[in-house]
């Protein structure tokens, strides 16, 4: 056997390994996929050939071919400690002064800190033999884990031997194991349609993947991690990092990723201003945190400073407030939306949640609580995503009450009695009483929202007061509303009657745009009532614009067509127009000549196609419409202008059969000056 072919696999397996670095830890891939692939075929089938000549960091032995049958334990060499948390600013300022204090006349005592994201996954010790990795192990009980190796050696971002001249005999790195979100949601999909057990969070199904006994299961499902320790034999003097900044490039270096979103910080009003900035940065990441972990930089104090039992006290985990709490609910009740739609919601103990005290939960819908069998007394975990209501997730079925009875979705309207109606196929129960107070409470406080009317002082309690001493049976009659009548009312006296009398009064000069809006159409939000005001700018003209010609407009489908459509055809909603136009309320855009006004582009129809070579077709629509001009969905006879980009398909030729003007990009840009 020739020294050439050990030549040839040395050279792959060293090319090959920095393009998966280059891939996986810098995200700056150097080398096509193809070409990545057509290597790593050649390798595998010399090895083949000359299996002796196999070496344990090759790209080819990532995953092994047997499953085990059990794991081993080990114990850790250097133990793996958990962190102290904080849950506010102040216990975060206690903590800096406690280690301070600690260090007080011994070594200069002022360090800055290294922020990390606290990733949440499961912590993971890697053993490296001369670079070589020789055993990765989970944290178990921080003192004696589970040896997984096999497991760890498919996760791509960890290097199988270090990318280190002359490493040294023994090295220790950690860091945390986690599930990208699309994969954990991907895992949970697959086995659902298997019948078997969701895992409940990304972090779940990390700790259930690394104790799969099958790695070829493991090397399927995308682990992924981040290095953030890294310990050195002590006699390495040359090349130990004295900071956690540096020990963190390092690692980096070294062939591992490292969180790059990671900032060195100098006192705690930097780590607030750090911290805060990811509590909505880290809702765009593709994986999970929980927290910040702050570590003091400088690895000298952190040596004075050293460990209590479970925790160092150089650093600490300042935890984001929980999106998910455990409460008891007190009663499951209805709401009546201003569309009729009924939604169920639990009452429930009050409870901390993500900053806020919750005592509300959504139900979403009769189907949803005969999934759940939510019963009152039932002790559930509600969780709150964004800025959404809180949502119940699950019922906590061992601590049910004995008596606990079923919910039964009620048959009738709670506020008007009437029978409640669900067609066929849709999951929401409805009243369709248009006189059912609950909707005119719903469509008038819409009404008075900020985005539509913003008639300030028509909030929910003052609705409905004037509904409850029936001043007011249909939104229209807000406008017929004395000072005397608002006056008589409990809790408003002359002067704030006189206000909200004056507040109804202005409301009547809001755009056209914003009446649409307020009447509550469904599926016409702000900004549909925007392009229905610019396409149809009297309320006639969109009263007897067709099917076809509402889906026409650029931006408005099918959905929001039939919408308007059938909204209109109702008489209740033809009356309520009427009194509204008799009231003064602006039906139609007032003509605002734009300084850009262009006689090119004023009044001409155009439609826009393809990938545009620098603007998105809705900007290029927004610089249109800006100029006085109309843009529509499809092409017809009245199309003055077709704006093409690349990709251009049957719109274009449609516009060549009709002998429509094309125009590029910047003809168009042009054209607008
Ligand atoms: S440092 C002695 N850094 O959080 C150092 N831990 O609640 C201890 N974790 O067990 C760990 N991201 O599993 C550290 N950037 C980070 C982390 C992190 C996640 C986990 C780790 C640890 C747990 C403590």
């Amino acid at each position: 056997m020739s020294d050439a072919i050990e030549t040839r696999l040395t050279q792959l397996r060293s090319q090959l390994q920095k393009a998966a670095y280059a891939y996986y830890v810098l995200d700056a891939p150097f080398m096509e996929d193809a070409v990545y692939d057509q290597l790593y075929r050649e390798l595998a089938d010399l090895e083949a050939q000359y299996p002796q000549l196999i070496t344990p960091d090759s790209p080819t032995q990532r995953v092994g071919d047997k499953p085990a049958s059990q794991f081993t334990s080990v114990k850790h060499n250097i133990p793996l400690y958990s962190l102290e948390n904080a849950f506010d600013f102040g216990e975060l300022g206690q903590w800096e002064q406690k280690w301070q204090r600690a260090l007080e006349g011994e070594v200069p005592h002022h360090s800055s800190y290294v922020c990390e994201l606290k990733i949440d996954g499961s912590a993971i010790a890697l053993t490296y033999e001369n670079g070589l990795l020789v055993r990765g192990v989970t944290r178990g009980d921080g003192v004696t884990g589970e040896d997984i190796t096999a497991n760890i050696r498919t996760i791509r971002t960890i290097p199988l031997r270090l990318n280190l001249e002359n490493p040294p005999p023994i090295v220790e790195v950690r860091g945390e194991a986690f599930l990208p979100l699309d994969t954990f949601e991907k895992i949970n999909q697959e086995r659902e349609k298997a019948g078997e057990n969701l895992f409940a969070n990304p972090r779940n199904a990390a700790a259930g993947t690394l104790r799969q006994l099958d790695a070829r299961i493991v090397a399927d499902r995308k682990l992924d991690f981040f290095a953030y320790t890294l310990h050195l034999p002590e006699t390495e003097v040359q090349a130990q990092p004295m900071t956690q900044w540096e020990a963190l490039e390092l690692l980096q270096k070294i062939g591992f990723r490292v969180n790059p979103n990671r900032e060195l910080c100098s006192d705690l009003q930097a780590v607030k201003t750090y911290f805060e900035k990811w509590d909505d940065g880290r809702k765009k990441l593709s994986y999970l945190t929980d927290g910040v972990v702050v570590k003091l930089n400088d690895f000298a104090l952190q040596q004075a400073l050293g460990f209590t039992q479970k925790f160092p006290r150089w650093a600490i985990a300042l935890k984001y407030a929980a999106e998910e709490a455990p409460t008891v609910v007190k009663d499951i009740i209805v709401n009546v939306g201003r569309t009729g739609a009924v939604t169920p919601m639990a009452v429930m103990e009050p409870v901390q949640l993500a900053g806020t005290i919750v005592q509300r939960a959504t139900l979403h819908n009769a189907d949803r609580i005969q999934e759940l069998d939510i019963r009152v007394g039932d002790t559930v975990v509600i969780r709150k995503a964004g800025e959404i209501i809180p949502e119940v997730l699950r019922v906590l079925p061992d601590l049910r009450p004995e008596k606990a009875i079923a919910y039964e979705f009620p048959q009738h309207c709670p506020e008007c009695g009437s029978a409640l109606v669900r067609p066929q196929g849709e999951v929401v129960a409805r009243c369709v009483n248009s006189s059912c107070p609950a909707i005119l409470r719903g469509s008038l406080v819409h009404w008075a929202s900020r985005d539509a009317l913003d008639i300030q002082g028509l909030g929910e309690k003052n609705v409905i007061l004037l509904i409850d001493h029936g001043l007011v049976h249909s939104i229209a009659d807000i406008y017929d509303l004395t000072v005397t009548q608002i006056e008589a009312l409990p809790r408003l006296g002359q002067k704030s009657a006189e206000k909200l009398v004056e507040a109804i009064a202005s409301s009547k000069n809001q755009d056209y745009a914003r009446v649409l809006y307020g009447l509550g159409i469904r599926f016409v939000g702000k900004v549909n009532a925007e392009i229905l005001a610019q396409n149809f700018s009297t309320l006639g003209q969109l009263q007897n614009a067709t099917f076809a010609q509402l889906q026409g407009v650029y931006g408005i489908g099918e959905e929001i067509a039939q919408s308007v459509v059938d909204w209109f055809r109702v008489d209740g909603n033809q009356q309520l127009i009427a009194k509204l136009q008799l009231a003064g309320l602006n039906f139609a855009q007032t003509q605002t000549v734009s300084s850009q006004s262009n006689s090119h582009i004023a009044g001409k129809t155009f439609v826009i196609t393809g990938t545009l070579p620098t603007l998105k077709r809705t900007e290029a629509a927004d610089k249109i419409k800006a100029a006085g001009g109309k843009v529509t969905g499809s092409i017809s006879k009245n199309t003055d202008y077709l704006v093409a980009g690349e990709n251009a398909g049957s719109k274009l030729e449609k516009a060549r059969q009709l002998g429509i003007q094309e125009l590029t990009e910047s003809e168009l840009l042009d054209l607008l000056g």
